[in-house]
C-alpha cells in the first residue's frame, strides 16, 4: 500500500502536534524523500538529523511557498489554526503546489464540511475542499472528526463539577485519536490515488451520557450528563465567560452531533494506517492523570 514511498512527500505545519506525528509515520513506513514544512525550522532539528528535508514554509509568505514546494510530488496540507484567515492561506498553498508540479493533495478537513454560515468551522474547510477540487489535482480530503484529545481541554473541569453539559437529542461523536488521524494522513500521502473524500473517525459514536459515565469511571466521582436546549447551552457558556466566537463554534459542534454528522463511523483509520483506531476510553485512560489533576 505504499506505492508513492519513493516520491517527494511534503507535510505542511510539520511542527504542530498532527504534522510531527505524520512525518514520524512517514519515516517509520520507509518514505525516502520527506520534506517537512514549518514556519520555524529550528523546531524540527531532530527530524533534519533523521534525513528529513526541513524547509521554512509559511502560508502567509509567498516566497516560502515557492521554495518549500519546489520539486514536491505529493502534499499533506495540514489545516492551519488561523481561524478566519485560513481559507486565503490554504488557497495560496494549493496554488503553489500546483505551480510547483505536485500531483496530489491530502487535506485535513472536518466532518460534514459545508458552506452554511452557522456551521461553525465548516465553511473554511468546505471552500478549501472546493479550491482543491478546482485545482484539477488528485486529492484525498480527510474529514477528521473530533479529536479525542479535545476532551482533555475541559475534562478536568467536567469531573470537578460533576456536570457535563450538552444538547437534547445528542446522537454521539466518533472521537478519533489525533495520532490515529495523523497516521491515517501519512498513509493517504503514501498510497491514495484519484479524488476522494473520507471521514476519519474513531471506532464508535460516543454519546454525552456515555462520556459522562467514562469520566465517572476514570475519576471515581459522580458525573452526570445534562441535556439543554441550544439557547440554554449558549447562555450557560456565555455566563461561564467563554468568548462569543468560541461559544458559536462549540455550539455548532454540538448541533452537528444532534444532527448526526459527528456520529458517522468509517474504516479509514485502519485502511490507511494499518492499525485499529483507539477508543475514546483508551485515550482518556492514557490521560487519566491530567483529567484528575
Ligand atoms: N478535528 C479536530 O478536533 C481538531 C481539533 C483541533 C485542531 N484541528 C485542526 O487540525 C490542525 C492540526 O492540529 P494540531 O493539533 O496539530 O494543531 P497545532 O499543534 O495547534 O498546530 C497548528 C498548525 O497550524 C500550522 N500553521 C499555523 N499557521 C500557519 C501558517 N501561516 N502557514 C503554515 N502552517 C501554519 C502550524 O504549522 P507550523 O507551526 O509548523 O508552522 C501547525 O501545523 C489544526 O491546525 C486545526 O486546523 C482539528
Amino acid at each position: 500500500m505504499t506505492q508513492f514511498k519513493d516520491q517527494t512527500l511534503l507535510v505542511t505545519g510539520a511542527s504542530g502536534h498532527f504534522g510531527r506525528i505524520a512525518v514520524e509515520e512517514l519515516l517509520a513506513r520507509g518514505a525516502s524523500k520527506i520534506v517537512a514544512g514549518t514556519r520555524d525550522p529550528s523546531k524540527l532539528a531532530d527530524l533534519a538529523a533523521k534525513g528529513v528535508d526541513v524547509r521554512k514554509l509559511d502560508f502567509d509568505d509567498s516566497a516560502t511557498l515557492t521554495s518549500a514546494f519546489a520539486g514536491v510530488d505529493r502534499v499533506l496540507m495540514v489545516s492551519t489554526d488561523a481561524i478566519g484567515r485560513r481559507l486565503a492561506q490554504q488557497t495560496a498553498a494549493i496554488a503553489a503546489a500546483k505551480t510547483a508540479g505536485a500531483k496530489h493533495i491530502v487535506y485535513t478537513s472536518a466532518p460534514a464540511a459545508r458552506p452554511n454560515l452557522d456551521a461553525g468551522l465548516g465553511p473554511e474547510h468546505f471552500w478549501t475542499e472546493v479550491a482543491i477540487a478546482q485545482s484539477g489535482l488528485g486529492f484525498t480530503i480527510l474529514r477528521d472528526h473530533m479529536y479525542a484529545e479535545n476532551n482533555l481541554m475541559d475534562g478536568a473541569h467536567v469531573i470537578a463539577s460533576g456536570q457535563l453539559f450538552g444538547l437534547i437529542g445528542d446522537r454521539g461523536t466518533a472521537y478519533v485519536a489525533r495520532a490515529d488521524a495523523a497516521r491515517t494522513a501519512a498513509g493517504a500521502l503514501l498510497s491514495a490515488d484519484g479524488q476522494s473524500i473520507e471521514d476519519v473517525t474513531g471506532p464508535a459514536a460516543v454519546t454525552n451520557v456515555e462520556r459522562a459515565a467514562l469520566y465517572a469511571e476514570l475519576s471515581g466521582k459522580p458525573v452526570v450528563s445534562i441535556a439543554l436546549t441550544p439557547a440554554d447551552l449558549k447562555a450557560g457558556m456565555l455566563a461561564a465567560g467563554l468568548p462569543e466566537g468560541v461559544v458559536s463554534m462549540l455550539l455548532a459542534f454540538q448541533i452537528d452531533a444532534v444532527l448526526g454528522y459527528h456520529g458517522v463511523v468509517s474504516d479509514a483509520v485502519e485502511r490507511f494506517s494499518g492499525r485499529k483506531p483507539q477508543t475514546l476510553a483508551e485515550v482518556l485512560t492514557a490521560n487519566r492523570a491530567a483529567l484528575n489533576a
